[in-house]
């Protein structure tokens, strides 16, 4: 069993679908940027212990990021997940933790990096969109790939209902992941990551509505 840190800002409906995907996995700390985030209740509800690191107290960007890594490291995980942490970490920080931290991301990566994605798709007129975990590298929004989900986009589609269909998916998306990581079932090797779980085979690329193989 691995032990791993789950960084949130906000709601954290990733952190629920991780919780009560029966991982192999011990959540160590749920830690938040955000006072107020709605995962810390969610969580210490759950029994998880959390802690608020507030990016506000901090004069800058490397600070902050010190005291994160410090309190990240009093947990001593062996995978720290973004799960919705809304903040750019600095290089130090992601050189820290190089091959042990991943992100979700709402768009199908190397596509809309960055914010308001569910807006930036409709507005390009995208037919496909949808979700990417993958590791965390400088390059925002960038790392290899460890899982992608894809859903239809509909000409009736707001933002919100964008959203909601790829949150659906994010949901699954991400304890495939996390899974797979516990299980050592992923390599690394420059910006591609081989699965080595023979049954990942399909089930990297989820398409929704349908599973397709
Ligand atoms: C998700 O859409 C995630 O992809 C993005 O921020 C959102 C977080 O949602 N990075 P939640 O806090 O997990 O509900």
């Amino acid at each position: 069993m691995i032990s791993i840190v789950v960084l949130i800002s906000g709601r954290g409906s990733n952190l629920r679908a991780i919780l009560d995907a029966d991982l192999p996995v011990r959540i160590a700390a749920v830690i938040s940027n955000n006072p107020a985030a709605a995962g810390l209740a969610l969580a210490r509800a759950r029994g998880v212990p959390t802690e608020v690191v507030d990016h506000r107290a901090f004069a800058s960007r490397p600070a902050f990021d010190e005291r994160l890594a410090e309190r990240v490291d009093a947990r001593r995980p062996d995978l720290i997940v973004l799960a919705g942490f809304m903040r750019i970490l600095t290089d130090a920080f992601i050189a820290r933790y190089r091959g042990r931290i991943i992100n979700i991301h709402p768009s199908l990566l190397p596509a809309f990096p960055g914010l308001d994605t569910h807006a930036r798709a409709l507005a390009e007129g995208v037919k496909i969109h949808g979700c990417t975990v993958h590791f965390v590298t400088p390059q925002l929004d960038h790392g290899p790939i460890i899982i992608q989900a894809a859903v239809p986009v509909f000409a009736a589609d707001t933002e919100q209902t964008l959203a909601a269909r790829v949150l659906a998916q994010e949901h699954r998306a991400y304890p495939a992941a996390i899974r797979w990581f516990a299980q050592g079932k992923l390599k690394v090797e420059g910006q591609k990551v081989l699965n080595t779980d023979a049954d990942a085979r399909f089930e990297q690329a989820l398409l929704s509505p349908v599973d397709a193989p």
